[in-house]
């Protein structure tokens, strides 16, 4: 039976002298002292945390572990949110710690501290800022088997959560002090993904798709299966015209109109066929654009040959053939100055925007760039304030087809904006876009300030980023994709909401790109959650260095018709149970994507009851990662879900 002493400020332990409150050479002192078990003197290699690594006697950056101006001698440094768990057997008496917000953070760090005893909260801090005077904790454990330490994000990111165990103490029972040891999770068996590249014919991608009469129109054809393959599309509207050999359909809609489209694939070994309406009344993006960035593994080294090289890739990988069609262009492209008539020009890494536009045109995809409303982008570059149609039309000339649009120096025109005030910038560009010469998919960039979700696509937006910018953690891609069902309801057909871009494979941000520090099973979660979310998929890795395991994780086209279903209704969360999640979305077939999501730490069961979805009856379940039916379920399916991991089902109809 677990026994919570009430915390008594005064009796506890403080300083490591104090901390050890017995007289040396004593039968008690030596035999109590013998008992005493200090934390970060335990294996640190288990501890999960969201930013850098846990620190023994010294705070997360390094030094000296100092909270609320009083230096520390012993403790632990972290970061938010992290979690450290410690297996006590049912050996231990008590756990005590101070804990607080490192003084090397500054006034935007917010941490809350938590002591969790066989999953039950015992001891929680208040949301914790700089300069505040450590928290006491004092915690009774007797009969406990399981003792975590938990820190999490107390404010609105985790950016600055330097947080630090002070003097984390567990008093054994006599005699048991090794047994109180540090939980080390056993490495994960990767998680089994289907093989996607099979050599049979088959054709993938939306089912419908938006663009404007009179304005060029290209799409290729998403076709996996063995090479070579003839394609062919009945139904072409009048000015559109197939390359049988490439599959590749280009030309420009003669008139407004909704057209239907088969589209037709043949190799050796069969054929595929697909609908495909085409809806040429100026809507873009009826389903999530799918494609690849610059930013998450280039930043600033970003350069035309590093984008050619994606363009390249997303043909060579076979990511194209299940979709993936934009290359874009993050920040940093743009000259230090305008050209004298007010043009914006690219600055030397980029020696022709034009060239570029239209090789990546060659091979079938499309093109994306980055400004923003204010005078400079947020890396310092030219941004388009004063400009915006003057850049509307250049994108234009040179062949782009998507723009992101970010808000950074757009603060320093409009320091305290009104509804009115986030909306004015993207409607100004919005509306310059459209009037230029093409389709240019239309990315807003500005955190999800205002509620964009709510009003995104009355500005003319076409995807609008909700959240700050992603990092490969648990806690920023988690953290991410869980706080989605508030967004859901503004999304849909021509606008998605946009949790940022996807963090898997090799990247970090320039510098020699790196593996994802997402495990596994966070990998299979981050991808299944942007589908059921309806989310843009931009991969954000270096394509050249892609290994199979990932591209299977991106290529799987059961998953990717859920993220692009016609339907277009992102998914919301229709149970949460302690750290068990169950999210779903209804599907234009009349079936349903379900994610049973585990956030927790350890393995665990998981039961989606159909009637949460109000679906009734005996279903067959669908395993969409496995591909295959895993049988007749009448009224509810349980599955086991691996930590940090997601099942994703389909039920069909
Ligand atoms: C912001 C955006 C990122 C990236 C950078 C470029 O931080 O959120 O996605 O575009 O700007 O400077």
């Amino acid at each position: 039976m677990l026994t919570l002493i009430p915390f008594l400020v005064t009796s506890l332990p403080f300083g490591r002298e104090a901390s050890m409150p017995f007289k040396q050479g004593s039968q008690t002192a030596a035999a109590q002292s013998a008992n005493i078990v200090r934390l970060e003197d335990l294996d640190l290699s288990g501890i999960q945390q969201d930013w850098g690594s846990p620190e023994k006697d010294k705070s997360v950056g390094g030094k000296p572990l100092s909270v609320g101006g009083t230096h520390f001698q012993f403790g632990l440094g972290t970061h938010a949110t992290s979690r450290f768990l410690i297996t006590l057997n049912q050996d231990a008496a008590s756990f005590s710690a101070q804990a607080g917000v490192d003084d090397e953070a500054n006034s935007t760090a917010s941490v809350k501290f938590q002591v969790i005893v066989d999953g039950h909260i015992v001891a929680r801090s208040p949301a914790m800022k700089m300069g505040m005077p450590p928290w006491p904790f004092y915690v009774g454990l007797r009969g406990a088997k399981y003792l975590e330490l938990r820190v999490l994000n107390g404010g609105p990111g985790i950016d600055y959560d330097h947080a630090d165990w002070l003097n984390p103490i567990v008093t054994a029972l006599p005699g048991k002090s090794s047994s109180i040891t540090a939980y080390v999770p056993p490495p994960e068996p990767i998680p089994v993904l289907a093989n996607n590249f099979l050599p049979q014919v088959q054709i993938h991608g939306p089912r419908v798709y938006g663009c404007s009469a009179g304005k060029p129109f290209l799409y290729r054809i998403p076709c996996s299966g063995d090479r070579p393959v003839q394609y062919a599309a009945k139904g072409l509207p009048q000015g559109l015209k197939i390359d049988p050999q490439t599959g590749i359909i280009s030309g420009e809609v003669k008139h407004r109109g909704n057209y239907k489209v088969t589209l037709l694939a043949k190799n050796s070994l069969g054929s595929s066929h697909r609908t495909f309406l085409i809806k040429a009344d100026g809507m873009l993006a009826l389903t999530p654009p799918m494609g690849w960035n610059s930013w998450n593994v280039w930043a600033g080294d970003v350069d035309q040959s590093k984008v050619e090289a994606a363009a390249d890739e997303l043909r060579k990988t076979g990511l194209a053939n299940f979709g993936y069609q934009f290359v874009n262009i993050d920040d940093t492209w743009e000259a230090p100055q305008r050209n004298p008539k007010g043009r914006v020009e690219p600055n030397q890494k980029f020696p022709s925007m034009k060239d570029l536009a239209a090789y990546v045109h060659s091979l079938g995809l499309k093109i994306g760039l980055y400004s923003s409303p204010g005078p400079k982008t947020c890396a310092g570059f030219t941004g388009s304030y004063q400009h915006e149609k003057q850049d509307a039309d250049q994108y234009a000339r040179w062949g782009f087809d998507y723009l992101k649009y970010d808000w950074c120096s757009y603060g320093g025109i409009d320091p305290h904006p009104d509804l009115a005030g986030y909306q004015k910038p993207y409607r100004l560009m919005s509306k310059f876009l459209k009037q230029s010469k093409r389709d240019i998919i239309f990315s807003l960039c500005q955190y999800g300030m205002g509620d964009v979700w709510n009003w995104g696509k009355s500005v003319g937006g076409n995807l609008w980023r909700c959240t700050g910018d992603i990092n490969d953690s648990w806690g920023s891609m988690s953290a991410n994709a869980f706080g989605a069902s508030k967004w859901a309801k503004g999304a849909g057909p021509g606008g998605w909401n946009d949790p940022d871009m996807l963090v898997v494979g090799k990247l970090g941000w320039g510098g020699k790109p790196r593996p994802t520090k997402l495990t596994p099973n966070e990998q299979v979660t981050h991808i299944s959650m942007w589908s059921l979310l309806a989310a843009p998929l931009i991969l954000g890795c270096d394509l050249t260095q892609i290994d199979p395991w990932t591209l299977r994780l991106l290529t799987n086209p059961e998953v990717i018709d859920v993220d692009q279903d016609s339907l277009g209704k992102p998914a919301v969360r229709v149970e949460k149970n302690g750290d068990t999640e169950i999210w779903a979305r209804p599907l234009y077939d009349g079936g349903w994507a379900v994610g049973l999501v585990n956030r927790g730490g350890f393995p665990q069961k998981v039961t989606c009851q159909f009637d949460i979805i109000h679906v009734t009856g005996k279903h067959v379940v669908r395993n969409l990662w496995l591909r295959k039916n895993i049988g007749t379920f009448a009224n509810k399916i349980t599955e086991l879900v691996p930590r940090h991991g997601t099942v994703l089902l389909k039920i069909l109809r």
